[in-house]
Parts: C-alpha cells; structure tokens; sequence
C-alpha cells in the first residue's frame, strides 16, 4: 500500500484538523487547494489545483494511495466529485473517501442535490470508495444563530432543527477511515443534541429568549419541518455539545 495521503480541501475548516491526525499516524500528506498556504512540515506538500475546473488533479494524485475528498462549495460539488472519480481511476487509487451532508439525498437544495449526485459518481466510481455524511459543524450554524441573538425578539422559524458537530470529532472519523481499508458507506456523524432555533439561540445568549415563532414556506420549509435534514437512529453522535462550544469554539 501507498502511504501518501492527498487531502482535497485539506486548508478548510475540516481538512486542517484532518491533516495533523494522518502526520501523527506517519502518513505523508498531500494537500490540494485553489491557494495553498505555508507549511513547516516537511512531510506535508501543499498542491494547487481546482477539483471542479479538473486542473492539476493528475499530477496530485499520482502515487497517493489513498485519497480524502473534503474540497467542496456551495456549487459545483457534483461536477468536482466526477473529476476527482476520474482522476482517481487513471491514478490507481486505492481508497477515495468523500464527505458527504446528512439528508444529501432528501433535502431539496442544490448544495445536498450535488452532495447526493457526489455520493454516487463515487459509488459508481469502480475506486474503492467509503462515504461519510455528517451533520452541520458548530461553525456553519453559529452565523446564523449570533445574528438572531441580536434581535430583540429571536424570529424562530417552524420546524428548524441543527443537529451541530464539532469538527473534531469530524476530523477524528475521517482520519480512521483514511487510515482502514475502504468501507463502503460508513454510519452517519451528527451532533449529539438536536436543537430548535429557541434553543441554539438561547444556548448561546446564555439565558432564554423571547422568541416568535415564523412559518418556514415551501418544499424547503416543509423538509425542514419533517427533519430531512436530520440524522436517524443508525447514526454515531458526537459528544461536544452546542454549549461547550459556545463557551470553548
Ligand atoms: N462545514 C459543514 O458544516 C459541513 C457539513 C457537512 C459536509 N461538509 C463538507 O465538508 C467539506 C469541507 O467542509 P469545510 O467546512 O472544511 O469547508 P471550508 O472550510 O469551506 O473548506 C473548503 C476547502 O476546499 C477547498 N476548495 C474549495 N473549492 C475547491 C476547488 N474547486 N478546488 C480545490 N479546492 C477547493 C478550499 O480551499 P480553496 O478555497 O483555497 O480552494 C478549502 O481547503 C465540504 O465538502 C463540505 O461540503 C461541511
């Protein structure tokens, strides 16, 4: 087996803590990026390339036996899952790994509808593959939740529910599956509480809030409401609650 490790997106939010975890197992790490930044591991080579425009794809994974694909935007995730499956086949790779959202394949907005279309170029791939969808980090929900905070009275849509993750323990799982053998479609990662808008809100005012309730409209508001964005029964929790990041991002 190759020991080389090429993360896509591995300067993001998720693929910065994901690095350090494969360098202290032994692992060379290749990193690709649109702007790739600074190191002073040797053992980590920061790569220029584009996943979605297919540049510099080939010559990053030639030689990685196994590649970790975090790189992903609000468009284009779809398209850039199928030059990453390509590129994966011409290279050899042994095992490519793709993150993925909780309710890809329910929800109808185009950033889970490219999530959901990723998921099964890389099923279809023919490349050893294994799948990890996980809920929304602390991060992306906190915009979100510090701008109503600041509203005297917190609008709290009908029916919207975060189910928030550290991504740390994001960052754990995909290191192990980055480091085992290729796994298919691993249990979902979510957070360990499941919160209404009242409750985020109030979690990160530190006391209750007065809320009005507001109706979520359309096909968006109705998946919501029905929690197709949430994981089921079969999915593994985290244990960093939305408080404990509140007080420790
Ligand atoms: N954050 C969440 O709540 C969440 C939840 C579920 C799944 N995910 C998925 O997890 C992955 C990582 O999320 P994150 O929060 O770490 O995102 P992030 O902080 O926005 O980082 C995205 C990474 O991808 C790179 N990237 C973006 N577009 C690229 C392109 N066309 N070509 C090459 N590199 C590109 C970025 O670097 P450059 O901009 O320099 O290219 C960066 O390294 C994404 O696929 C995201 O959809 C995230």
């Amino acid at each position: 087996m190759n020991d080389t490790i090429l993360v896509t997106g591995g300067t993001g939010r998720i693929g910065r803590e994901v690095v350090p975890l494969l360098r202290a197992a032994g692992r060379e790490v290749r990193v690709l990026s649109r702007h790739p930044q600074a190191t002073d591991d040797p053992g980590v080579q920061q790569l220029e390339g584009d996943t979605v425009e297919c540049r510099g794809l080939d010559a990053a994974f030639a030689g990685a036996g196994t590649v970790l694909h975090l790189a992903g935007g609000a468009r284009g995730d779809d398209r850039a899952a199928r030059n990453v499956a390509e590129a994966a086949r011409r290279a050899g790779t042994g095992h490519l790994i793709l993150i993925s959202v909780v309710g890809a394949a329910r929800m109808p907005i185009g950033y889970f509808r490219a999530k959901a279309e990723a998921e099964r170029i890389i099923e279809e791939s023919g490349v050893p593959w294994s799948i990890l969808a996980v809920s929304q980090l602390h991060e992306f929900v906190l915009p979100l939740v510090r701008g109503l905070s600041r509203l005297p009275i917190t609008p709290a849509p009908r029916g919207l529910r975060f189910e928030p993750v550290h991504r740390a323990e994001v960052a754990a799982r995909l290191a192990e599956l980055a480091l085992s053998r290729p796994a298919g479609r691993v249990p979902d990662l979510a957070g360990p509480e499941v919160l209404d808008v009242a409750a985020l809100v109030a979690a990160f005012a530190g006391r209750p809030r007065s809320t009005v309730r507001v109706p979520l409209a359309g096909a968006i508001g109705r998946a919501y409401r029905e929690g197709d964005n949430l994981a089921d029964a079969s999915a593994v929790r985290g244990e960093r609650t939305w408080s404990d990041f509140v007080r420790r991002p």
